[in-house]
């Protein structure tokens, strides 16, 4: 059978106090919508339909993959208006599937259940809260059956007090849905066409109505408020941390850990606390990531020590390698085997040979560097000439002194040694000192100022 999928993201989400739509707001470095859009595509449907209305333009932005339709809704009329926007594209022999922009976490097994209970008639997605208040009860008959939907601001007393509430995820035929959504009627207490209504026309109809919940809370969450959205980051950061330790990474503190993107974990990882992994990252075995760690898109390779405080971004880090604490790998950074770059250091766009070792206050651009360099500290490449940036090279063994800058575009040869303080203009030959300081002078006679007498 078809399967099209309806995501409901028109919602202003004035709860938010944001300029941006609510549904545009990220959970884990993923706006919610994408979450929905990425979770309704596991099931394979054959169209995803988007209804938009608020910040429009912003939604229409948002990369969402190519089997998105986009359908306005204009004026914001209730969900069964927002879902009748959508009944021209859909062909009438497929089963529909209602989702919502902001209830990010809902889980395919889930939703591949009550679509397969939906075959019948109708299938609706409801839970059991201890607080039901503002949710649309589910009204059952003697016999447990489902009879209706009442929403809050509609139901009476006694009503209220049932807990079993209406997620708002349901799913049944199309040709079904169009024909209930011609029928909506908007008298009740919010004047809105409430797409619930055709829970009791369902009934009418003799169809069955069946439901089915979620593994749990979480899942059916709706996000209105900043609040709302830091709960259900830190639930979903929850899930993924368990995942990683199910996998046998170590992580010292749960909590204190967030993956905005995926990880491909080797064996023997240990994750200090507050690191922040982001987009795609991939970890060998035995790595150890210090306190306060960024790492966005790199590769690290085995028995990698990333000390405290290191901020590393599109690197790719050989075997054995030690960064930090307080380093930064900017884009385009390649760390050969058992180099080395420690504190205050930055690396853009360069290549470290194997073994070679940066290791105190340097920066280094747009540098080729081979192995076994030593680089003094406080050295660094001056790449940039105000307009162009110019490549530096240093080959095999080089040892350059302390305090050094190599005014590109500059070459220092193998084994060429490098005196400290050094301005290099020029190639340095290799397997030679090379030295631009001036000579050391005393000057005799000389005394220091003293203090004069008022
Ligand atoms: C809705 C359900 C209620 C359920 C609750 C679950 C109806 C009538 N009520 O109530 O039974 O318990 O969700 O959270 O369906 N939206 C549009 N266009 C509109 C109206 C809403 O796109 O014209 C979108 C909103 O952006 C939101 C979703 O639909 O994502 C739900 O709308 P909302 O107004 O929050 O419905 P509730 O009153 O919470
Ligand atoms: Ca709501």
């Amino acid at each position: 059978m078809k399967l099209e999928i309806i995501i409901l993201a028109a919602g202003q989400g004035t709860r938010m106090r944001s300029s941006v739509p609510k549904v545009l707001h990220n959970i884990a470095g993923r706006s919610m919508l994408k979450h929905v859009v990425e979770t309704a595509n596991t099931l394979k449907p054959d169209s995803i339909h988007i209804v938009y209305g608020h910040g429009g333009e912003q939604v229409l932005q948002e990369d969402l993959g190519d089997n998105v339709n986009y359908v306005e809704q204009k004026e914001r009329l209730g969900t069964g208006h927002a879902v009748a926007q959508v009944s021209p594209y859909l062909s009438d022999e497929s089963l529909v599937l209602v989702l919502y922009g902001d209830v990010p976490l809902v889980k395919t097994e889930t939703l591949a259940f009550l679509i397969n209970s939906s075959d019948q008639g109708l299938g609706l997605l409801t839970v059991h809260l201890e607080n039901p208040s503002g949710y649309g009860r589910i009204i059952r008959d003697i016999h447990g059956s489902i009879e209706s939907i009442v929403e809050d601001k509609d139901a009476s007393v006694d009503q209220k007090s049932i807990t079993e509430v209406n997620t708002g995820i349901l799913s049944l035929n199309a040709d079904t849905l169009k024909r209930y959504l011609k029928e909506l009627k908007n008298d009740n207490a919010q004047g809105e066409y409430y797409l619930t209504d055709i829970v009791s026309m369902a009934v009418a109809d003799n169809l069955i109505v069946s439901s089915c919940h979620p593994g749990d809370e979480y899942e059916v969450a709706g996000v209105n408020s900043p609040e709302q959205l830091a709960t259900v980051e830190r639930h979903y950061q929850a899930l993924q941390a368990s995942e990683l330790l199910a996998r046998g990474v170590t992580i010292k503190d749960p909590r204190r850990f967030d993956l905005r993107g995926e990880v491909t974990s080797g064996m023997d990882i240990e994750i200090d606390i507050n690191v922040i992994l982001e987009g795609s990252i991939k970890i060998g075995d035995r790595v150890r990531i210090g306190p306060g760690c960024i790492i966005r898109n790199s590769t690290i390779a085995n028995d990698v020590t990333i000390d405290a405080y290191s901020v590393i971004e599109n690197a790719i880090i050989g075997d054995g390698v030690v960064v930090g604490p307080f380093a930064r790998l900017r884009p385009g950074s390649r760390l050969g085997d058992h180099a080395k770059v420690g504190n205050f250091v930055e690396i853009k766009n360069s290549e470290i040979g194997s073994g070679s070792k940066v290791n105190h206050l340097s920066y280094i651009g747009d540098t080729s560097m081979g192995s076994g360099v030593n680089i003094g500290a406080g050295t660094i490449t001056a790449n940039y000439d105000g307009i162009n940036k110019h490549k530096t090279e240093i080959k095999d063994n080089a040892s350059v002194g302390s305090n050094c800058v190599m005014v590109a575009p500059v070459k220092v040869g193998t084994g060429a040694t490098l005196g400290a303080g050094s301005i290099l203009r020029k190639d340095a030959p290799e397997g030679k000192l090379t030295l631009s300081s001036i000579k050391q002078i005393t000057v005799e006679g000389w005394k220091r100022p003293v203090k004069k007498a008022d």
